[in-house]
């Protein structure tokens, strides 16, 4: 027993695996058994392609052996060599569709053991392992939920914390920025897949995150999760006190405001008078940068029940407001089709209240930039479907807002009048 213990501790560094020394004893008792234990559960298919067109999953069981350094992961099944389709290079992130953020996510083949060599077991596990990237966007807080946490939750809360995440295309920033999650989603230190040289060998393996809308989650898809299912998980991971704005507003306090400060691209240029002009209408109000610790943001959001910003990452944040509270997105001119799916749709199935202000060519930098008759003022749409990277450095990259407080004045009544009801 010693000596298995030791050879597991020098295998992986004491910062990953720390806590996988019980576990190691535990399996040298459990492995005795698993033949009997596989025997009574129901007969598993050895791989269900659950793939869609955001991303590639398959739920892999058995005998499944991955090899991290090569980036193949090995599967037992003679069923497979029925099928032609049995050597596949798949890639771990939900963005399936996004060609050029793909092209950084690393390549994995799955290889049955008919394929070729099937490796010996370095390292046995009893318990599941789910494989994803942080790579691609991670780093950008709408794509680290949109593309990360929410497929992470939807892909491995099931097993109840009993679950390996063994992570590619390892970003340790972001590992750091989300512990807290990680940590609520398995009760393991993650692994740095791409570094294994030795086969580890699961009884399941999840290959990829489940994932099947922008910012959230399809009912139909799965029905014992909502988005809200989500919501509550994270204020509880975060400890978040307030659940609703109902109590606290009928308080008589003024309904607080966040105005979310951008200080790289689109910047609200008037900021200040946006937030003295709310502060006229009865709000209070705060305009403040979204910062980094997550944890201390999560709380710090939690405390308000207006969110109000430019078109950006930093409206994510409104995951963490209180139901009931009202979401204000600036939309800059000539990004009405983005905001639709990134925050509109998802605010109203995170039973928030949303609100929208279009921001016309007037209120724009890009006035007065081009030709009165430029394509850029006529067909924001042509050119986004022309392509991306042309339209993200005109609309996103290269323009501020200044409001025209007497016309925001409106949305900003309608989102009091939204309070009160
Ligand atoms: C899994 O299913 C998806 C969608 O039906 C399909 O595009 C993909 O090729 C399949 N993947 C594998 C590995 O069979
Ligand atoms: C499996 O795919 C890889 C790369 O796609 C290829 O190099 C290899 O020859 C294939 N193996 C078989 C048995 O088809
Ligand atoms: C892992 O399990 C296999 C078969 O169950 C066994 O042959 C192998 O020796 C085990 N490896 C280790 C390192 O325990
Ligand atoms: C999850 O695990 C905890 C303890 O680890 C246990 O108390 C709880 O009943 C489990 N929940 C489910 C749904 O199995
Ligand atoms: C965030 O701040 C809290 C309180 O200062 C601290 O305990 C926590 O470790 C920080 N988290 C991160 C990820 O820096
Ligand atoms: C602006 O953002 C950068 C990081 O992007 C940060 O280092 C800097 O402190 C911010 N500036 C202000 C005024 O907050
Ligand atoms: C800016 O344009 C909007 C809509 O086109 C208009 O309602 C508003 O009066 C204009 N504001 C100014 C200051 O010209």
């Amino acid at each position: 027993m010693a000596s298995d213990e030791s050879i597991f501790s020098r295998s992986f560094s004491e910062y990953e695996l720390k806590k996988l020394g019980c576990v190691a004893l535990t399996i040298c008792f459990i492995t005795t058994f698993s033949f009997c234990t596989i025997l009574r559960q129901p007969v598993l298919k050895p791989i269900y392609n659950l793939s869609n067109s955001r991303s590639e999953v398959l739920e892999l069981n058995g005998d499944i052996r991955i090899h991290g350094s090569s980036s193949t992961i090995f599967v037992a099944s003679n069923l497979l060599q029925e099928d032609s389709h049995s050597n596949w290079t798949l890639q771990p992130y939900a963005r399936k569709a996004d060609v050029f953020v793909m092209q950084y996510i690393k390549k994995w083949s799955i290889k049955h053991h008919a394929a070729g060599i099937f490796p010996i077991c370095h390292r046995n596990f009893s318990i599941p392992a789910v494989v994803f990237s942080t790579g691609g966007y991670a780093g950008n807080q709408f794509h680290d939920f949109t593309d990360l946490l929410i497929p992470l939750y939807l892909t491995s809360q099931p097993f109840n914390r009993t679950v390996l995440f063994l992570i590619t295309d390892k970003r340790y920033s972001w590992i750091f920025k989300y512990k807290e999650i990680l940590n609520k989603l398995s009760k393991y230190e993650v692994v740095n897949i791409d570094k294994k040289s030795q086969v580890m060998c699961f009884p399941k393996l999840l290959f990829g995150l489940k994932s099947h809308k922008e910012f959230g989650i399809n009912p139909s898809e799965f029905p014992y999760h909502s988005i809200n299912d989500f919501r509550n998980f994270l204020r509880n991971t975060y400890s978040l006190e307030r659940e609703t704005i109902d109590d606290y507003y009928s308080s008589k306090q003024r309904p607080r405001m966040l105005i979310v400060s951008r200080n790289n691209t689109r910047f609200l240029k008037n900021e200040g008078e946006v937030g003295n002009m709310a502060r006229g209408l009865g709000f209070e109000v705060v305009v403040r940068e979204i910062e980094q610790n997550i944890s201390l943001v999560a709380k710090f959001v939690n405390s308000f029940d207006v969110i109000m910003g430019v078109h950006g990452a930093g409206l994510t944040n409104m995951v963490f407001l209180p139901d009931n509270a009202v979401v204000v997105e600036i939309v800059p001119f000539g990004l009405e089709n983005l905001a639709e799916p990134y925050f509109r749709i998802p605010s109203k199935e995170m039973k928030l209240r949303y609100l929208e202000y279009k921001v016309s060519l007037n209120e724009s930098s890009l006035l007065g930039k081009y030709a009165d008759d430029s394509v850029v003022y006529r067909d924001p749409g042509g050119l986004q479907k022309k392509g991306f990277l042309r339209f993200r450095s005109v609309y996103l990259d290269n323009q501020d807002v200044s409001l025209d407080c007497g016309r925001f004045r409106d949305t900003l009544l309608q989102a009091l009048e939204i309070l009160k009801n």
